[in-house]
């Protein structure tokens, strides 16, 4: 006969946050590796009052819903005020980051020092990116965007298409005549 330990729901939720301004083909691959470790992952776009993005988070939601529409277990959210509290109040088992580099190590360190001393409960897991993701940074696919160049192969299709034609039209303009 099974225990009541053996028919427990297992859940085992991890927060992803970030700026995702806009979500790249490396930040889909963290979360379909860390599928395979955490039953569920909440994407958790952060609502920056003092800083403007290229998309609002509305639009930044919305694309993310497209992009894992067919992914049950990712959930997409928003979220205000200090991640360690959105982190209790979901319930979650620990705060996911990708790093890329040392520079990135660097900061993602310090944050996690921090939110640590605020919460000593929270746990961090952090997942290396693989080498082909390695330069995909959004301001650098936002600059190659805004000055005509492809971005098809670092972001999914939603994504590409409305930097298209949020960046493009801007930037480029006729060269001045003498
Ligand atoms: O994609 P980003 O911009 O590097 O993400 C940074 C983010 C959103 C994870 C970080 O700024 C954050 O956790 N913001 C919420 C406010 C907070 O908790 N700050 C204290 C910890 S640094």
């Amino acid at each position: 006969m099974a225990s009541s330990r053996n028919k427990r729901k297992i859940t085992n939720c991890a927060i992803y946050p970030g700026s995702f301004d806009p979500f790249t083909f490396g930040h889909v691959n963290i979360v379909q590796r860390a599928l395979k470790i955490f039953d569920t992952i909440i994407i958790a776009v952060a609502i920056n009052t003092s800083k403007r993005g290229t998309f609002t988070v509305r639009e930044r939601v919305c694309m993310l819903n497209e992009v894992f529409r067919a992914e049950p277990n990712v959930v997409v959210d928003s979220f205000s005020g200090l991640l360690v509290d959105y982190v209790r109040t979901k319930g979650a088992q620990a705060i996911l980051r990708g790093i890329r580099t040392v520079t990135d190590f660097d900061y993602e360190f310090q944050m996690a020092l921090a939110n640590k001393s605020m919460d000593p409960s929270v746990e961090q897991v952090f997942m290396m990116t693989e080498g082909k993701y390695l330069y995909y940074s959004s301001s650098i696919i936002k600059e190659i965007v805004s000055l005509g160049g492809s971005a098809r192969d670092m972001v999914p299709d939603v994504v590409e298409k409305r930097l298209r034609k949020k960046l493009y039209r801007a930037s480029v303009q006729e060269p001045s005549r003498r």
